[in-house]
């Protein structure tokens, strides 16, 4: 193939003030999905997740339990790398903000916007909450009958805070901000959230406070270490750190600008607003789009520590089983919205599309030729017009889940497979091959042959979605591992190559009175 071209692809960098719970789980997830599909699609893909671990969020949970930040970053950045392997995320890489290479950014990065004239020394005089680790204007707050001050668009509670602070003159940027989306239609999605964030900065932007001096735990400010960065503009840098910022002759240079960060809607104003500002005021590309998932409730509720409701991926993986539960959290909710998790619906699915419907097709093709054709893959012989249509469903399925995916629209990917798995289903029952065996052994074989052909072709595109239960049913058809990336979508199973014994690949989950409950 010539000319590979590069996918970069970035997770937001999760806080080490907490254990990972089902949000970070999802939205990474949706990258794994996304980078798996573009390297078996032929893309150099550059896939980057890690931990944001400064600012006074971490400082104060590393604190509350009695260690250092360092060592309390080190111990909590551990358990989402473990989520990595738990899930079967693929990085190329997983990033930490204390790694002494992205303070070096960090800092080229302020040298830069100091250099442009973008910065400048102050005071700020405002409010502020930790746990967003978030700057507040006082009409974004108000006061609860607790007689305590929170912002409004989250629930967290803020704090007074006067202090030197250093500027970004974000104020200045609005109107490039507004030509930029202008120019770049695909910058925001969905497009709900490219309104959202227009709107917003067409109301005006007031300089943004990039450096605190009431804690230590950040990148120091270039020749003002009495100050520290502001999380958010670290956090943010980790992006082009990765790609070997300042140095654009590094390695991973030809990586920039990211083909997409993946975000929650609630990050959205840094990833489309300041972001972007910081990297054009710094002479450096914006990156490609910034897509904003909605958020999961759990059975109709907020999730949140103080309601203890919060969900557990590592359980509902122990529960569930992990291919089933990576299927499920893109197939149930459209991408982009906010989603109700609930039990019922996740093994509504586990057992509908999951083992009666995909499942089970396997389960009978692979069964019926292991059975009557000597477990090789069957002869093909001429082609009625049911097989045929049935064989370009399949054939088309690969463009239509491409432009489903360059969109993020994974559960829309998911139902356009689905629909080939139903279509082989009926077709089946139509041609009834267990029927055949006796009155015409050679149409029997063909319609396995169509029905294995399909399988395998549906198979190649559910693996990025069901790494682990694809690769199983893959090696079933004896399709081998060179011919399972998209070049090969065409490559169709060859008829008498020996397969193995088949095997279930998606059990139904029978509730016992403990996981009903
Ligand atoms: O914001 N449903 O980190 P974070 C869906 N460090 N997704 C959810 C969710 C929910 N209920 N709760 C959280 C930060 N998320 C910063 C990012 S990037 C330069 C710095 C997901 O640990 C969602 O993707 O608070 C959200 O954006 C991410 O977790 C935030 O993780
Ligand atoms: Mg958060």
């Amino acid at each position: 193939m010539s000319g590979r071209s590069t996918y970069y692809i970035t997770t937001p960098i999760y806080y080490v003030n907490d254990v990972p719970h089902i949000g970070h789980a999802y939205t990474t997830l949706a990258c794994d999905v996304l980078a798996r599909f573009m390297r078996l699609d032929g893309r150099d893909v550059h896939f980057l997740t890690g931990t944001d671990e400064h600012g006074q969020k971490i400082e104060k949970a590393a604190a509350a339990v009695g260690l250092a930040p360092q060592a309390f970053a080190d111990k909590v950045s551990v358990s989402f790398r473990d989520l990595v392997t738990r899930m079967n995320y693929s990085p190329d890489n997983f990033i930490r903000t204390t790694e002494k290479r992205h303070y070096a950014a960090c800092q080229a990065l302020w040298e830069k916007l100091a250099a442009a004239g973008d910065i400048y020394l102050g005071k700020y005089a405002g409010w502020y909450s930790v746990r967003d680790e978030t700057y507040f204007v006082e009409g974004e707050t108000e006061v609860g009958p607790d007689n305590k001050r929170r912002a409004i668009s989250t629930g967290a509670e803020v704090d007074w805070v006067e202090e030197p602070s250093y500027f970004f003159k974000l104020s200045a940027w609005a109107d490039r901000l507004l030509e930029f989306y202008e120019r770049n239609p695909r910058f925001i999605a969905p497009e709900s959230r490219r309104n959202e964030v227009i709107s917003f900065v067409k109301g005006g932007l007031q300089d943004l406070s990039v450096s605190r001096t009431s804690f230590s735990w950040g990148v120091p400010v270039p020749g003002d270490p009495s100050h520290i960065m502001y999380v958010w503009l670290d956090a943010l840098t980790n992006y082009i750190t990765e790609c070997g910022y300042p140095d654009e002759r590094a390695p991973l240079w030809k990586y920039w600008p990211a083909d997409l960060h993946m975000v929650g809607k609630d990050i959205i104003r840094f990833h489309c607003v300041f972001w972007p500002a910081f990297l054009m005021a710094a002479g450096v590309e914006p990156p490609q789009r910034v897509f904003a998932h909605g958020w999961w409730t759990n059975e109709g509720q907020k999730i949140s520590k103080s309601l203890g409701n919060v969900i557990d991926p590592v359980e509902l993986v122990n529960t569930y089983g992990l291919d089933p539960v990576r299927y499920f959290l893109l197939r149930e909710v459209p991408f982009g919205n906010d989603g109700d998790f609930q039990k019922r619906a996740l093994i509504g699915r586990l057992n509908g599309d999951l083992a009666n419907a995909y499942g089970n097709l396997c389960q009978r093709v692979l069964s019926i030729v292991a059975r009557n054709c000597g477990g090789k893959v069957p002869a093909k012989g001429p082609l009625a017009e049911a097989d045929t249509a049935l064989l370009e469903r399949a054939a088309k399925l690969l463009d239509l889940v491409r432009a489903e995916l360059a969109e993020q629209a994974f559960h829309r990917a998911l139902t356009s497979i689905w629909e080939v798995i139903a279509d082989a289903n009926r077709y089946v029952d139509a041609q009834a091959p267990w029927a055949l065996a006796k009155t015409d052994p050679a149409r029997r074989d063909t319609v396995l042959w169509v029905l294995a052909e399909t399988i395998r072709r549906v198979t190649l595109l559910v693996q990025p979605f069901m790494p682990d239960a694809s690769g199983r049913i893959l090696d079933q058809l004896g399709v081998p591992p060179e011919h399972r990336h998209f070049a090969a979508f065409d490559h169709a199973l060859e008829p008498g190559t020996a397969l193995p014994p088949p095997q279930g690949v998606f059990p139904r989950f029978v509730e016992t009175a403990k996981a009903a409950s």
